[in-house]
């Protein structure tokens, strides 16, 4: 066979991996795809479908598993005769496998907050407010950065939580770091090479190679993003995640912070984009000042959202330019409308000028903390078997599993347990043999009387027992 067309979408929350398995499953069901069929090498089906290898690896992974594929070291995949699995019932409805197929019962996607510790009652008060007669303007075009309360709000709490020195008038709100990203990718113009942390956020990845960027990808080790490596690259922006670096959880030292705005200000056409997407939870030491404070020279683009603070579906990010970028910003985006809501961007701000904002954070630090400690307890009952690292700071920790399968196995036997975990793999840009064995953790979602059980299930679907 030569190639698989399947109409992958990346913009719904199912993943890719299982998009593609469950697409593949049910044309092998369908007969679509005949036994014995060699599928697609990985390389080529990620080519052709414009995704990564490691996405068909784990959708092929997902297939070898359940028995619809075999196979054949150094020679591929083939289709295997589905008449022989009894639980294939091709009379079933269930032919039509939704992507949805593989039921997670415990998730430590990254992506998940605590929603049981939402002050629903004071967000409708102020929500109600807003939506009131006497805001009626608020039925209008608001202003394209954004609400100016909202901005003022935004500016306040950076300066006094972050450090960061900045006007209302340097803020631009949008609805999310995705749709953020794309709008300073115009603004800088020229054409650049991207800097991306190696592993990093997936994300902008697809977004810098959507916006036809060069990237380049940088290692990151305990000390965040390998300055050395940015300086012998021919990177022109740096994308970086200083105070808790996604995925591995490493704080950029103090040293590298000074060699990288040092790196910034050797080329008028260098910036550095400081994505600070959830330093509001730090759990052990002083908070770490955003970059952006120590920059003298306006080279920092600082960015941040309201997902992991408040709630990811709120669609609220933001951006501090430096003064020379605003000037550009003010000319080519004089056409433009804010994509938030103005009732929702007046919900915040009111919520965050009454004081309750930094009431929420102090109240889900605690929690977080709490949920932390209690994966590093029940992690300890396990001897060696799981190392811990970036645990303090966010709502996600990355394991190292002592352990002969590897990371992606690892992931596929959590899966066939209703279990998801990312290995770290998924956030590499290159290969990098450093990771085999590390997954991404993520808490935030998992109750907190859940905890320890998730973990204990975890540990029990890799087969590890208890020595404690
Ligand atoms: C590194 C990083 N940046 C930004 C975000 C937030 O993105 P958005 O504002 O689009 O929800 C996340 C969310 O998971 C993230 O992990």
């Amino acid at each position: 066979m030569d190639m698989l067309m399947f109409q992958l979408d990346k913009a719904i929350h199912t993943p890719l991996y299982e998009q593609l398995y469950a697409a593949i499953k049910s044309s092998i069901i369908e007969r679509k795809i005949q036994t014995n069929d060699k599928l697609p090498s990985k390389r080529k089906l990620a080519d052709f479908l414009n995704i990564s290898q490691t996405t068909v690896e784990l959708a092929y992974g997902q297939l070898l598993a359940e028995g619809y594929v075999l196979s054949k070291p150094r020679v591929g995949y083939f289709v295997e005769d589905i008449d022989t699995l009894a639980y294939v019932d091709m009379e079933e409805p269930s032919q039509n496998i939704s992507p949805e197929a593989v039921q997670i019962a415990i998730d430590f996607n990254p992506g998940q907050i605590d929603t049981q510790s939402f002050p629903f009652t004071t967000w409708r008060k102020y929500m109600k407010d807003s939506i009131d007669e006497e805001k009626a303007e608020l039925l209008l075009v608001g202003n394209a950065q954004g609400e100016y309360e909202l901005r003022q709000e935004i500016a306040n709490y950076l300066y006094q939580s972050r450090g960061v020195q900045c006007s209302p008038e340097q803020i631009v709100i949008g609805s999310g770091t995705e749709q953020l990203l794309p709008m300073i990718v115009q603004l800088l113009e020229n054409e650049h090479t991207y800097a991306i942390e190696n592993p990093g956020y997936a994300t902008t990845h697809y977004i810098f190679k959507q916006q036809h960027q060069s990237t380049v990808s940088i290692s990151v080790d305990d000390d965040g993003m390998d300055i050395k490596e940015l300086n012998q690259s021919n990177a022109t922006i740096a994308y970086v995640t200083p105070s808790h670096q996604f995925p591995t959880g490493a704080i950029l030292s103090a040293s590298r912070r000074v060699q990288l705005l040092n790196w910034a200000s050797k080329n008028s056409h260098h910036y550095i984009i400081e994505d600070d997407y959830d330093s509001e939870f730090r759990y052990t030491g002083k908070p770490i000042a955003a970059l952006q404070g120590m920059d003298q020279e306006g080279k920092v683009i600082y960015m941040s959202t309201f997902s992991k603070s408040l709630m990811p579906s709120l669609r609220i990010a933001y951006f501090v330019l430096p003064p020379k970028l605003l000037e550009i910003y003010n000319e080519m985006y004089n056409y433009y409308t804010c994509t938030v809501p103005r009732i929702d961007q007046h919900t915040l701000a009111r919520f965050m000028q009454d004081g309750h904002f930094s009431k929420h954070l102090n109240r889900m630090r605690k929690i977080y903390r709490r949920k932390l400690e209690k994966i590093v307890t029940q992690f300890k009952l396990y001897g060696d078997k799981i190392i811990i690292s970036g645990e303090q700071a966010g709502m996600h920790l990355m394991i190292k599993a002592n352990h002969p399968l590897n990371a992606l196995e690892l992931s596929q036997l959590a899966l066939t347990n209703s279990i998801r975990i990312a290995p770290i793999d998924n956030y590499l840009v290159t290969n990098h043999s450093d990771y085999n064995q590390h997954l991404l953790l993520g808490f935030g979602g998992i109750p907190e009387s859940k905890i320890s059980s998730s973990i204990d299930a975890l540990m029990h679907a890799f087969g590890f027992k208890k020595e404690y």
